[in-house]
């Protein structure tokens, strides 16, 4: 059941786009929330795939677990990356699902876009894309996907009834969800849902 959020959803996207501009910027900022390689190793992610994964993407990695901790991707699988920042998970799915399979990002931050780009330019990944798209109105048709992946995004956006129907729409019927997440026990304050600082990091 959705609940009822008083801010303003356009400012809580503009801050959360100066937040992970920085992340992508400024990747040795010192952030509250662990970024980059040696977190991602910590998370389990496997070394030899996120070895190949080029500093551009990995140096500023913002996951919160390990999505491929529910499982590996299968060879030839479609994969969405939904909030793909840096690319660091696209990057190391294009190297599961291998040149059969097909990975897209999906990000909001324009600063993600370009460097996840660039770690896969650096890479020589062919079977990868990014798009720039909010993960509420996703630009693909029905049924486009074999797996969802994401890492650390859906916390950061409101209306998640809307996120899930549009992950439902695009992965094909007993398609996957492979999820990383914040989640919460016990409800959030009113007063605590109107912090935009607690949303963002
Ligand atoms: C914590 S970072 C995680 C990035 C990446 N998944 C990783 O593990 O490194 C969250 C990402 O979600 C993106 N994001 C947040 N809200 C979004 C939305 N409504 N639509 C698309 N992307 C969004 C941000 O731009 C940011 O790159």
């Amino acid at each position: 059941m959705a609940v009822p959020v008083d801010i303003d959803v356009e400012t809580l996207k503009c801050e959360i786009k100066k937040t992970y501009a920085q992340v992508s910027t400024e990747p040795e900022h010192d952030f509250i929330f662990p970024t980059g390689r040696a977190w991602a190793l910590d998370l389990g992610y496997p070394p030899d795939l996120l070895e190949r994964v080029p500093d551009a993407s990995a140096e500023s990695f913002a996951g919160v677990a390990n999505p491929f901790s529910l499982g590996a991707l299968a060879p030839g699988e479609r994969v969405l990356d939904l909030g793909s920042g840096a690319g660091t998970d696209s990057l190391v799915a294009t190297q599961m699902v291998g040149p059969g399979g097909h990975v897209t990002g999906v990000d909001m931050t324009p600063e993600m876009i370009a460097k996840a780009r660039a770690g896969a330019a650096e890479l020589g990944a062919q079977n990868v894309e990014f798009v720039e798209s909010e993960a509420e109105r996703l630009p693909f048709a029905d049924a486009s996907f074999d797996v969802v992946i994401s890492n650390g995004v859906i916390d950061l956006i409101p209306d998640k009834d809307a996120v899930f129907a549009e992950l439902f729409r695009v992965l094909r019927p007993r398609g996957r969800l492979q999820i990383a997440d914040v989640t919460i026990q016990r409800p959030v304050s009113e007063e605590g849902r109107r912090n935009i600082d607690l949303w963002t990091g």
